[in-house]
This record gives structure tokens, sequence and C-alpha cells, in this order.
């Protein structure tokens, strides 16, 4: 049983305010859907600069910390908690460089953005960032278990 793989693993994904205003909530959606995880938690917000301080208390000595602040809590954020195997490495890749400039095509950030300062989408970096990240955005009984099709992995 120790060989299966963990396919409880979770992330948490935002589309930031530039992706939102630009119509890309569905097809961020899309493709982490179409890659096979699973959503758990679903959410639409303003964001305080109380609760983006917290979520990017490792950055609050970098210079561009406070156009981060005011870009992330400029707008609606779409926040989700998404479930499976490897997820937050995987959406990592998914999701591409910080810079879009670096960002390989295929990526979100490649496909969406050119600015780092407009990169479109916020994913877990770490599982510990992940599941720190998870408890600040959402509340347990706001995250759901619900058995679907995704059970190839646990044969
Ligand atoms: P970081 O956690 O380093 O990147 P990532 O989002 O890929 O985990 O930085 C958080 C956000 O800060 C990043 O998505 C965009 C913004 N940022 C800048 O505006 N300028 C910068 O030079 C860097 C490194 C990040
Ligand atoms: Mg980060």
């Amino acid at each position: 049983k120790s060989s299966l793989p963990d396919v409880k693993e979770r992330t948490l994904i935002a589309v930031k305010p530039d992706g939102v205003q630009r119509r890309f909530i569905g097809q961020i959606i899309q493709r982490f859907e179409q890659r096979g995880f699973k959503l758990v938690g679903l959410k639409m917000l303003q964001a305080s600069e109380d609760l983006l301080s917290q979520h990017y208390s490792e950055l609050r000595t970098k210079p561009f910390y406070p156009r981060l602040l005011k870009y992330m809590s400029s707008g609606p954020v779409v926040v989700m908690v998404w479930e499976g195997h490897k997820v937050v490495q995987t959406s990592r890749t998914m999701v591409g460089h910080t810079n879009p400039a670096e960002a390989l095509a295929g990526t979100i950030r490649g496909d969406f953005s050119f600015h780092v300062s407009r990169n479109v989408i916020h994913a877990s970096d770490s599982e510990e960032g992940a599941q720190r990240e998870i408890q600040l955005w959402f509340k347990g009984r706001e995250l759901l278990n619900w058995d679907c099709c995704d059970q190839s992995l646990t044969l």
C-alpha cells in the first residue's frame, strides 16, 4: 500500500486580478481539469492587503513588494484548491516561469502574459507552502471531498 501514489496532495492556485479582467478564468480551470486534477475548493474575492501581506510574507523586503500588494488587491481574484498526485510540482510546470519573458510557450504564463508584474496566476511552490496558503485562504468547511472518476491512480 505504501507504493500507492499520493493522490491527495493539494495546492493553491489563484487567478490574479489581471487574469480575471482579461477573462482567463475558464481557460485556466480547463487546463487543470484536463490534466486530471480535482477541484476541491473555489471562490472569488477581492483580497485585502492584510491577507496578501500574509500570503506574500516571504517577499516583504523585496523592492517590488508594495506594487505587488497594490496589484493583487486591485480587483477580484479567483482562488482554488486543486488535488492530485504531485499537484504542487506539476502545477508549477503548467504555470511556467515567474517572469513571463522566460516562460515557455505552452505554459499558462508563457501563453497569456509578457511581464512579471502582470503574470496572471499564482501557484504554491512547495507542499509546505501549499498547506500554509490553503489554510490562509480557505476555511476547512470550504474544501470538499468528493469521489469521482479520477481513481485510475488508486487501482
Ligand atoms: P515569487 O513567489 O518569486 O514568484 P511565483 O509567483 O512564480 O511563485 O513572486 C511572487 C510574485 O511577485 C510573482 O508572481 C510576481 C511578483 N514579482 C514581481 O512583480 N517582480 C519580481 O521581480 C518578482 C521576482 C516577482
Ligand atoms: Mg511564489
